[in-house]
């Protein structure tokens, strides 16, 4: 973790930020206002009230280790000295979105950017870019988990690997993301369980992947992943179930190179369609799924 790190205030239009530049700023705890902070403590009493039936255990375990709701925004640096002691991950606060070479290289090196600005009181429901609600509450407290930890890290190395082949072997590597770390499901003893932090940060999602009949539920297999298109406008169309993080760890293993050849000479799974060879846990009625183009 010596990467050099710049300390200083990036431009918030999302302009070019050279590799290795961390783009980084400090978390500016001070200029949050009392409104900034009632949103953070809504929004988690929220799911934190909601989620015990929903997300999984290694999850709700990482929400308390952290005490994400000790009341108002948490500090990043009181949470670094949790997440380094337990699996030598750190959180940086940055602006919004980053070039994907920055953002695999902050993988690469167990860094999690967070962004540090978080969402107005009239958007507690929808937001179309990450805040810090998002980021904090919905990635980081499985980062204490080791193997999903070790995960990120290797998709952040696989990442840098994709960005130098291609923009395809991108997209491929970008949708194992968003079924996986966004949008995953694991299951349980209990029955099928959130993972990913793009639900356990959605009060709305978090109850429509579970309970709604709409979605299908398909187990996890790599390519399929890889070559399946999503949504970005609305909740999913279908998740994918792992068994648990260590499955999801070994099947991701492998060099990826082959695959993205074989990946591009197949045409894409559209989003809500159920293919013959799927183990499909539960196939969906399509109730609702709004028309228009996959992502
Ligand atoms: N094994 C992958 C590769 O060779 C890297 C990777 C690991 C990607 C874990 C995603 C998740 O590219
Ligand atoms: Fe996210």
């Amino acid at each position: 973790m010596d990467t050099p790190r710049r300390v200083e205030h990036q431009q918030t239009d999302r302009g070019y930020v050279p590799v290795y530049a961390t783009g980084t700023v400090e978390q500016p705890w001070e200029s949050y206002s009392k409104t900034d902070h009632e949103v953070w403590d809504t929004l988690y009493k929220r799911q934190r009230e909601l989620l015990p039936a929903y997300a999984c255990q290694e999850f709700l375990d990482g929400v308390e280790r952290f005490g994400l709701g000790d009341g108002g925004i948490p500090r990043f640096s009181e949470l670094n000295k949790v997440l380094g002691d337990a699996t030598g991950w750190e959180v940086v606060a940055v602006e919004g979105l980053l070039p994907d070479e920055v953002f695999f290289d902050h993988l690469a090196n167990r860094r999690f950017p967070v962004s540090w600005w978080i969402r107005k009181p009239d958007q507690l429901d929808y937001l179309s870019e990450p805040d810090l609600f998002h980021d904090l509450f919905g990635h980081v407290p499985l980062l204490l988990n080791p193997v999903f930890a070790d995960y990120m890290q290797a998709y952040g190395k696989g990442g840098m690997k994709a960005h130098a082949i291609g923009p395809e072997a991108l997209m491929n590597l970008t949708r194992l993301y968003w079924y996986t770390v966004e949008f995953g499901l694991i299951r349980t003893d209990k029955g099928l369980r959130i993972y990913g932090a793009g639900i356990v940060s959605s009060k709305g999602e978090s109850i429509y992947s579970i309970d709604s009949p709409a979605p299908n539920r398909i187990g996890f297999d790599l390519e399929r992943v890889m070559n399946t298109r999503y949504r970005i406008d609305t909740f999913q169309q279908t998740y994918f179930v792992i068994d648990d993080f260590a499955q999801l760890f070994d099947a991701t293993r492998p060099d990826f190179t082959p695959i993205y050849g074989t990946l591009a000479d197949s045409s894409a799974v559209a989003a809500g369609e159920v293919l013959p060879g799927d183990h499909v846990f539960h196939r969906g009625t399509r109730e609702g799924f709004a028309s228009g183009a996959d992502n």
